[in-house]
């Protein structure tokens, strides 16, 4: 059995997605979401998929003891779905390349801190990129800058608005993040 833990700040639309895309699949089982924003939206679809909800604090996910709680769910993964906060050092080292997060953009370009939601597309679209699309990558201490595992692109249109670009970047995110995260756990 693949254990995975999906944490989140948001609307939650990536948990969903891997979700459904696993429900089908004895050996993958979501063990719990975190969440560190009482008003994600990710709250609802968790208690709606029936998935533990371990709610963080500033405080508590940067202590030593949230750390010992992670080891000790023994996990073969941890997702991260649109969490805005930087991974402690110490749970990177508890699960080396084994925390994976997808970003909006084509790494290395538009990544790194205050390059989140939809500030990405607003600089993707003022600086008329050609293309854009998703990155999914291994996390380690620098904001978006672990190994890549997978990046799919989408074309920008002349008239591309960051909300147009939003929707397809959305697409490739639910097409691919499930994939991706077979394939690590699976190494396929
Ligand atoms: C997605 O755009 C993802 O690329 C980024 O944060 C957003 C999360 O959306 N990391 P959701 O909370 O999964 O709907």
């Amino acid at each position: 059995m693949k254990r995975i833990s999906v944490f989140v700040s948001g609307n939650g639309t990536n948990l969903q997605r891997i979700a459904e895309y696993f429900s089908g699949n004895a050996e993958v089982e979501i063990v719990n979401v975190v969440c560190n924003n009482p008003k994600a939206y990710a709250i609802e679809r968790a208690k709606n998929l029936g998935i533990p909800l371990r709610m963080i604090t500033k405080q508590e996910f940067n202590s030593p003891e949230f750390t010992e709680e992670m080891k000790g769910l023994d996990l073969d993964l941890i997702v991260l779905a649109g969490f805005l906060w930087k991974i402690p050092s110490s749970l990177i080292q508890a699960y080396p390349k084994k925390i994976v997060n997808i970003h909006p953009a084509l790494l290395p370009k538009y990544g790194g801190k205050g390059f989140y939601g939809e500030h990405v597309h607003e600089a993707v679209v003022a600086a008329k990129e050609a293309f854009s699309g998703i990155t999914i990558h291994y996390v380690n201490e620098v904001y978006d800058s672990g190994e890549i595992i997978l990046q799919a692109r989408v074309a920008l249109d002349e008239k591309e608005t960051p909300d147009s670009l939003a929707a397809k970047i959305h697409q490739l995110e639910q097409a691919y993040f499930p994939v991706a995260i077979e394939q690590v756990l699976f190494r396929r």
